[in-house]
């Protein structure tokens, strides 16, 4: 009883410290890609070893990060809008590596330091070297 009693009073502990910023981080997301499934910690995970490879790449070609323009594919992300967006080769952990083969999925993401998260996309099922949204959930 005395131990339930503590448990309760950590959660409730836990619970009132938590910001309404706090909470939004702890937001999840998954894409599916062709028939491949990414988890949060994939997406986390790309996002994060984009913005240490380089925070604020300003081409749209070559090394990964690099810019993603959004012309002509003009999508509507589900989780941001506008922005100079940052694209990155998303694979299930570990995160890609730069100078390896990126695969087909992408995620996009803005630069800045809050590294705002924008959906993912795939060249499976786009023609040519195109992209088309993954499923974003
Ligand atoms: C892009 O799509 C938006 C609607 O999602 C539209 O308002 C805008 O005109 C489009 N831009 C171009 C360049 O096609």
């Amino acid at each position: 009883m005395k131990l339930l009693t503590s448990v309760i009073v950590a959660l409730t502990a836990a619970l009132v410290s938590c910001s309404p910023i706090e909470i939004e981080a702890l937001a999840t997301h998954s894409c599916v890609c062709g028939t491949k499934s990414f988890t949060n910690a994939d997406i986390v995970g790309a996002v994060n070893k984009g913005y240490t490879t380089n925070p604020n790449p300003t081409t749209s070609s070559g090394a990964y990060p690099h810019g993603f323009h959004n012309s002509p594919e003009n999508f509507s992300f589900p989780w941001c809008s506008g922005g100079n967006y940052v694209e990155f080769p998303l694979k299930t952990l570990p995160a890609y590596t730069p100078g390896n083969a990126p695969g087909a999925d992408r995620v996009i993401y803005q630069t800045g330091s809050a590294k705002t998260f924008c959906g993912c996309i795939t060249h499976t099922g786009a023609s040519g070297n195109g992209f088309v949204l993954c499923k974003n959930s």
